[in-house]
């Protein structure tokens, strides 16, 4: 497999619609609350947990708010999306809305972001339903990548977790190919949704499109 390393560029879209009042306030007066590193955690992390891409928030919402002792840092790049989770947190009609104290949001490009940790400092990284890239020629756009899996294993610690799922067949097939040819990770591949993963938007929608999705758990060693 003949692979070409990664550069740094963003392709996805950035700005979707124009925004509500409300959004604009969201994004000025909220986030800065709640932005990594800006903002530190409310809590002294027992673990951090990071999720890359995190779409319309609902993973992240749900695991942060089921583990309060986890830091967990949410990362997106899509300024509706971004705005989608800081409406969870802060929903519309709540006068004096608070910041989750385990729950920070990045807002750029995580790749560099996972380069800022240092060596084993995370304990569960999710990527769940990437872009996924299809065409070959866009191949070192996909996050799963053999430069990726060097730089995830080095940010985890030894039995982190790093959970991938995707409902792309040409990203399947990848994902198979790339965790296949790495000896960092013990992989499971499941075909069926694993219980406590919650689930997400985007998923969702495969699944109604008739997607049959595969999730990866890939373990430290
Ligand atoms: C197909 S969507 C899936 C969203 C969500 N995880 C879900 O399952 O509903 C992929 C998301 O990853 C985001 N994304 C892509 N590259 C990224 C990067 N380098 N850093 C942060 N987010 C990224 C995109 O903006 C997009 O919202």
């Amino acid at each position: 497999m003949k692979i070409k390393p990664i550069p740094d560029r963003l392709y996805g879209r950035i700005k979707g619609k124009k925004l509500r009042p409300r959004q604009e306030w969201l994004l000025e007066a909220f986030l800065p609350r709640t932005a990594w590193p800006e903002a530190p955690f409310g809590i002294t992390p027992r673990e951090i947990w990071l999720e890359v891409g995190f779409g319309g928030g609902e993973h992240a919402y749900e695991l942060a708010t089921r583990n309060p002792d986890i830091g967990y840092i949410a990362a997106e790049v899509f300024e509706t999306g971004i705005c989608s989770l800081l409406a969870k947190i802060a929903p519309d009609g709540v006068d004096a809305p608070e910041p989750l104290p385990n729950l920070r949001l990045f807002t750029g490009d995580a790749r560099p972001l996972l380069r800022s940790f240092e060596a084993g400092a995370l304990s569960k990284l999710f990527l769940m339903f990437p872009d996924p890239w299809p065409k070959a020629r866009h191949a070192k756009r996909r996050f799963v990548h053999p430069d990726m899996v060097t730089e995830v294993a080095r940010a985890l610690r030894e039995g982190g977790e790093w959970r991938i799922a995707s409902d792309d067949p040409t990203y399947q097939e990848w994902t198979d190919e790339v965790m296949g040819a790495q000896d960092l990770f013990t992989v499971t591949r499941m075909t069926d949704h694993p219980e406590g993963w919650p689930h997400t938007r985007y998923e969702a929608k495969a699944i109604a499109a008739g997607r049959r999705p595969v999730y990866w758990s890939a373990i430290r060693r």
